[in-house]
């Protein structure tokens, strides 16, 4: 790749590296020029009813043809798109492909056990997924009811997905990795009557207890009347309790291997998944049928640029939103062949992503920079001795990726010839909204380039929400005027969705990110305004915390190795505890997951030690939200930094946890006050003294 050079807002010049022609045999880019991008892009955000009308019926088959665009604003938060028309979401990933070219490949299944792996048709797809969607209809499963979906990563757990769209049921995938009590509060929340799971998981050699933590929840779920079970590994000792419990294989085997279709109004919903939000309480944020189906197609042909006979790789699990769009709906929509991948990247070593892309000739994949770092400190020689010359592009998602990963990512794992697509987007866009193209932008490693077509991004001063316009800007990251994928609503609360993403800049949608747009009119994503990612923003959260707290808590979301939490509801894990009497939870910056999470707990009392208590309290997260939220660290303090009227300031914590501020600085009251801040409105300053004393303590 040849290097130029720009410059970003806030740092030195950074190489910017230009797309390299196309290899004998590898296929033109869909889009090959910067000015086909900027044409493309120029009309989808000037006449957007023209642009996305026409990609509608290029890209999915309809039942019946829409009658209008787009209808709906930001401002009244009605939001739709192809209004009237008739599409089937499961249809367009599976029968068009499976109707045509029955044994094209479209799932290769990587199990856990490096030697085991298995590859399915779109026929084999169709008939799994008809006989399962046929099982669902036999035990009262109808259009618009609820289904969880609880399992781990096998074809099964895809067929699932798509059982429920293809009769017009809304999933709710929950990660496998999370606890009974949040898969408990995402089945209330959701009114599911109907749950599908797997006997076991298996991650990186462990084995993961689904049914037995699928039980625990269900037993404060009385609405579930059925359970289907899917036999992973098929151990005698799992519970099983007829008449709820179904075997999955005995079900199945049954049914007939075809169920029609039901014709979805496009603005159907498609499924919910929750996602941490400002409170305590996850929020299901909603898809619909047509606008997310299109969203999710139009990304993955473009930003992953599929062409016959690839194979895309997406690192991901169902269970997060890049798995529903880069695993199932956008790769299967296209009818491409997709990964699902059941292990970890280091197990059995930190060659297994790479092995995979050898053994199955991978030609795009996709993963979190936090994998990324990881595999980077385990060196190069673990990438080395794979042949990795079908690979066209690398993907990255979930965080800000830093320069050094990117490199590494791009001179080691792409030999300097790939493309890096570093996507900017999140659960409520419910496809990429930033992003390079592969054949034409050129790339900075640290930034996200350029928005995708319809995605009008406005940088807005966090105070004032005037769009800073021009370039060499910095503030919030917004966006103006709907598009297709966007969630509409936060299930059974609009409310909570038109307060945290259109009230707060009326007229456009609130990401809760920071970003800058540097000269050349590319996008840095600084992460998370409503958590601690960067300090410049200290302003602006106040300001948000102020917006907001009117209607809901303040918000505090952080990003830990790509999974988004709130420190809300480690919050309230950690107060359930007997011992604990008090809770605050900050994100602190981490070398290998972007952010960690640090837990300041006071005690009611206790007689354990507080290496027994850090240890009893670490397990209570873990027990509440699952093994993902482990904390980096538990500070047993005697007290919180709180102002007169009862509000913890956290500002002081992130400070303290993060180090920034350590015991030689309480000799000198005006370092102190440099580093923290104003603090005359702390109820009691002694208690910086403590928390500095505490955290050293634990070191
Ligand atoms: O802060 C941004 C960060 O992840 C958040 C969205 O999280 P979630 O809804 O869980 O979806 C993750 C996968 C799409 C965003 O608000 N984020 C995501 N991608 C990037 C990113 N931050 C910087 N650069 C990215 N490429």
């Amino acid at each position: 790749m040849s290097i130029g050079s720009a410059n970003e807002t806030t740092a030195d010049p950074v190489p910017m590296f230009h797309p390299h022609a196309p290899r004998p045999g590898d296929p033109v880019p869909h889009i090959p020029s910067m000015a086909h991008y900027r044409a493309m892009y120029e009309e989808s955000v000037t006449k957007p009813d023209v642009f996305f009308g026409k990609l509608a019926q290029d890209l999915l088959s309809w039942h019946k043809p829409f009658n209008q665009v787009s209808h709906g604003n930001f401002h009244e938060g009605n939001i739709s798109w192809f209004v009237d028309g008739q599409v089937n979401a499961c249809y367009n990933c599976v029968d068009r492909h499976a109707l045509v070219n029955p044994n094209k490949v479209a799932i290769i299944w990587e199990a856990d056990e490096m030697d085991h792996h298995r590859s399915i048709t779109y026929g084999e797809v169709l008939a799994e997924v008809s006989r399962l969607a046929n099982v669902l209809l036999k035990y009262g499963v109808r259009r618009g009811h609820a289904v969880a979906i609880y399992m781990p990563m096998v074809p099964e757990a895809v067929y699932a997905m798509l059982a429920c769209a293809r009769i017009g049921a809304v999933h709710s995938v929950v990660f496998a990795g999370f606890s009974a009590d949040a898969l408990r509060d995402r089945m209330l929340d959701a009114k599911c009557r109907l749950l599908i799971t797997a006997d076991q998981g298996k991650r990186g050699g462990k084995t993961i207890q689904l049914k037995n933590i699928a039980d625990e929840a269900l037993a404060e779920c009385p609405a579930v009347h059925t359970v289907i079970v899917f036999q992973r590994t098929n151990d005698k000792s799992v519970p099983f309790h007829p008449p709820r419990d179904i075997w999955w294989h005995e079900e199945t085997s049954n049914q007939r291997p075809y169920c029609p279709c039901t014709p979805m109004n496009s603005e159907d919903p498609l499924f919910m998944l929750y996602t941490s939000g400002s409170t305590g309480k996850p929020k299901g944020v909603l898809h619909t049928t047509a606008g997310y189906l299109l969203g999710a197609t139009a990304t993955t042909k473009y930003i992953f640029d599929l062409h016959e006979g690839d194979v895309h790789a997406c690192m991901a699990d169902v269970g997060w939103i890049t798995g529903h769009s880069y695993i199932v709906y956008g790769p299967l929509s296209n009818g491409a062949t997709t990964v699902v991948f059941e292990s970890i990247p280091t197990y059995p070593n930190a060659g297994r992503y790479w092995d995979l892309v050898d053994k199955h000739k991978v030609t795009s994949f996709y993963t979190a920079p936090t994998a990324i770092r990881a595999l980077r400190r385990l060196g190069d020689d673990f990438v080395k001795p794979y042949d990795l010359s079908s690979l066209r592009i690398l993907g990255s998602v979930g965080e800000p990726i830093n320069p050094d990963a990117w490199m590494w990512y791009h001179a080691i794992v792409g030999r300097s010839r790939c493309a890096i697509v570093d996507t900017y987007w999140q659960t409520e866009t419910g496809s990429i909204i930033i992003t390079p193209l592969p054949g034409c932008t050129p790339t900075k490693p640290g930034s996200a380039t350029l928005p995708f077509f319809g995605v009008d991004v406005a940088v807005l001063d966090p105070q004032t929400g005037e769009e800073l316009k021009g370039n060499g800007v910095t503030g919030v990251l917004a966006v103006r005027n709907s598009f297709p994928s966007i969630a509409r609503t936060i299930y059974d609360n609009h409310a909570r969705y038109m307060d945290t993403y259109l009230l707060p800049y009326k007229g456009f949608y609130f990401s809760g990110d920071g970003v800058s747009r540097d000269e050349d009119g590319y996008y840095w994503v600084r992460g998370r305004v409503d958590g601690t990612f960067h300090s410049l923003f200290e302003s602006t959260q106040d300001y948000i915390v102020r917006l907001l707290t009117s209607r809901s808590a303040p918000l505090d979301v952080i990003n830990v190795a790509g999974h988004r939490l709130s420190t809300a509801e480690i919050e309230s894990a950690l107060i359930k505890h007997p011992a604990c009497a008090e809770a605050a939870v900050v994100g602190v910056p981490d070398d290998l997951t972007g952010q960690a999470i640090v837990c300041f707990c006071t005690l009611k009392s206790s007689d354990l030690d507080n290496k027994t208590l850090s240890a009893a309290l670490t397990a209570q997260v873990r027990a509440h939200i699952g093994p993902f939220a482990t904390p980096k660290r538990i500070i047993i303090t005697p007290d919180l930094p709180k102002t007169r009227s009862g509000k913890i300031m956290r500002r002081i914590l992130r400070k303290v946890a993060g180090r920034e501020v350590v015991q030689e600085d309480l000799q000198d009251d005006a370092i102190l006050k440099i580093k923290l801040g104003d603090l005359s409105t702390l109820a009691d300053p002694a208690v910086v003294a403590l928390l500095i004393n505490s955290v050293a303590d634990r070191l």
